[in-house]
């Protein structure tokens, strides 16, 4: 996607040194476009777990990476098998942070260490490129969702939950593929931004993105698109996910299962979208079985914006003496959503459904 006019994606390596890893630091957004080099494995950690970056696509990129990084300063099997669970542990609950370790782990234990910096470079880079692919698949089938819709309609309003587009990607993005694909068609697509408290990546990342596409849309806070609904203004909602499993259930950033119910009670249809790296096959019931994080209190006790003047500044709006919680994801049950938008096309959220679009992963477990 373009940044005025500057086309780029989320994560890339530099032309000149193949051993610094470029991303856009997500914390500093929409306020500056800083690019952070990156150079060793811990500093990813670091760029994962402070969320510089974040989305589970993304994170998982970023993670490959940084076992590229550390095959470059020692490439033996001790070295390897010391960086994978480091990385694992920066977030707990997108699978696609796994997917990614586990598949540099199974290509790098068939190369002897000599090979391994470059083996693991080309793996990354391959993950890198797939997701580009696979994202823009889930755009084209979303896109039909979004087409037929628009039959006979002036505008079709789309909600969305927390920031799944492309900087939460490699590009292009999961639940904003078909939305920019649908207005690049010259679809009237217009969006309902969720802030998506306590980091607020609606009204810092996804308002930012389809700004810069020229996509309209209007921030709302998160208790409204319930009222929405009900006055008949969103027509359908999609949002991403960390987290699939195999019977469907799905977990994605905290607020989502509500506007999930509210979507039931009024007749809205709730898709999902993901790519298959997102399911998690190990596990049916996603209320009981996926770690869900729980971030620091801080992120709900303050909020940070830019003063009048143009400064940074945080602030706290919680009294002094409140205690907070942060689950960062919540678990929308299967029996909410009326369909996942993946890149072979869209299924039902149930096992059945699930194993019949992706035969040749399900049946691994
Ligand atoms: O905590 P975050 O910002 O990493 O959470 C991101 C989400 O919840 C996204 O919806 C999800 O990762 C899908 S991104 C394509």
């Amino acid at each position: 996607m373009k940044i005025d006019g500057t086309p780029y994606r989320s994560i890339w390596v530099d032309d000149a040194d193949r051993w610094s890893v470029r991303i856009i630091d997500q914390t500093k957004l929409p306020w500056a476009i800083e690019i952070p080099r990156l150079t060793t494995p811990e500093q990813i950690a670091h760029a994962i777990s402070a969320m510089l970056v974040r989305g589970a696509p993304l994170i998982g990129a970023t993670a490959a990476y940084g076992v590229a990084l550390a095959m470059r300063a020692d490439p033996s099997d001790e070295a390897l098998e010391t960086v994978v669970p480091m990385l694992a542990a920066t977030r707990p609950t997108a699978i696609n942070l796994r997917w990614a370790l586990m598949r540099m782990q199974r290509a790098l234990s068939a190369h002897p260490p000599a090979e391994r910096a470059d083996a693991a470079y080309a793996e990354a880079a391959a993950i890198c490129d797939e997701d580009v692919a696979t994202n823009r698949a889930i755009g084209e089938h979303g896109l039909g969702l979004i087409r037929a819709r628009a039959q006979g309609r002036r505008r079709v309003n789309i909600l969305t939950h927390c920031n799944a587009g492309w900087i939460a990607t490699v590009d292009w993005g999961t639940a904003l593929a078909p939305i920019y694909m649908a207005h690049d068609a010259g679809i009237d697509v217009h969006v309902l931004v969720d802030e998506t408290r306590p980091r607020n990546q609606g009204f810092s990342l996804t308002a930012w993105e389809l700004g810069k596409h020229g996509v309209p849309h209007t921030v709302i806070v998160d208790n409204a698109g319930g009222h929405f609904m009900q006055r008949g203004e969103v027509d359908m909602v999609i949002v991403g996910t960390d987290r699939v499993t195999r019977a469907g259930d799905v977990a994605n950033k905290i607020g989502t299962y509500l506007k999930a119910l509210a979507a039931r009670d009024n007749g809205v249809p709730f898709y999902v979208a993901l790519p298959s790296s997102t399911i998690d096959w190990t596990i049916a019931d996603g209320l009981g079985s996926i770690p869900i994080e729980e971030r620091a209190p801080a992120e709900v006790t303050t909020i940070t914006g830019r003063a009048l003047d143009g400064s940074m500044l945080t602030v706290r709006i919680v009294p002094k003496d409140s205690t907070a919680a942060n689950p960062a994801f919540d678990v929308t049950p299967a029996r909410l959503v009326s369909g996942l938008i993946t890149e072979r096309g869209i299924c039902a959220a149930n096992e059945r459904a699930l194993a019949a679009m992706f035969p040749d992963q399900a049946l691994q477990t």
